[in-house]
């Protein structure tokens, strides 16, 4: 018995790092996944990696409500209503100051973060089961200050005031709706903020940094936070809705 026997999840941003790794969890846990990415290859190449018969993969831009609704459809044709929605996708702009932080960048990651989770839900809701889950990666910094990132933070924050809106709206239904906020996660995408805040810093090595300020003393593994979607998505969380979730090793404190 698995903890998604049955269920229908559709994963954004699931080429990437935690959306790859949440997907990997969520079949394994008996789970039926809809991949949603960018590009066809990369899609591929993560349905390969994951080895299942039960992931299928859709291309889409999740700023673009055509795409949205098309990755919804298709889910729903092809395993049925959705039960989970990660909505995962996400982009980031250059570390710099406010004062020279670049405006197309800062309409760039607002674009992917807010208005991505925002078309997710829109879109996504209806054709959600009663009891589903729907679960928006945030981040440490959706909850706290990050000196160079302000298209990011605010981005992050953002997603949580769509959350907490949708939860409420969703509750009637037993539709649960949380944000999942990591700290630094041992992959790409942080490499570069590190090197970015490193830079920022006076130019000192930005993952150290990073790693002398978090209890645990140490950057997330991308299977960790996806244990952390794991519990959102399953019904050991079946109680929690509207919540801020943290998997930060304890960094906001
Ligand atoms: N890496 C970290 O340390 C960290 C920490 C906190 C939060 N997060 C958040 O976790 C989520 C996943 O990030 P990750 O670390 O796996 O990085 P990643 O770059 O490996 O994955 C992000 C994925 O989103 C996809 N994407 C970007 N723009 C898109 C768009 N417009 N439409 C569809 N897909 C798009 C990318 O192609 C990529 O595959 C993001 O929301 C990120 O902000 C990451």
């Amino acid at each position: 018995m698995g903890l998604l026997d049955n269920k229908v999840c559709v994963v954004t941003g699931g080429a990437g790092s935690l959306g790859l790794a949440s997907a990997g969890l969520f079949v394994r846990e008996g789970a039926r996944v809809m991949l949603v990415d960018l590009k066809d290859d990369d899609l591929a190449r993560a349905k390969s990696a994951l080895g299942s018969p039960h992931v299928e993969t859709c291309a889409a831009d999740v700023r673009n409500a055509d795409a949205v609704k098309n990755y919804i459809d298709r889910t729903v044709q092809t395993f049925g209503k959705i039960d989970v929605l990660f909505s995962n996708a996400g982009n980031q702009g250059p570390v710099t100051p406010v004062t020279e932080y670049p405006e197309d960048s800062f309409d760039a990651v607002i674009a992917v973060h807010v208005r991505g989770a925002f078309l997710a839900c829109k879109y996504g809701l209806p054709q959600m089961n009663d009891g589903g889950s729907i679960i928006i990666t945030s981040s440490v910094v959706g909850a706290m200050g990050g000196p160079g990132s302000v298209a990011y933070v605010a981005a992050k924050h953002a997603q949580v005031g769509i959350m907490r809106t949708v939860a409420k709206e969703a509750a009637r239904r037993g539709i649960r709706v949380n944000t999942l906020h990591p700290g630094p996660i041992d992959n790409e995408f942080q490499a570069k903020i590190d090197a970015g805040i490193g830079k920022l810093a006076g130019g000192v090595d930005g993952r150290k940094l990073l790693d002398s300020a978090i209890p645990l003393g140490r950057h997330a593994r991308p299977e960790e936070i996806a244990g952390s979607a794991l519990y959102l998505a399953s019904g050991l969380s079946n109680f929690v809705t509207g919540s801020m979730v943290m998997a930060d090793g304890g960094l906001r404190g």
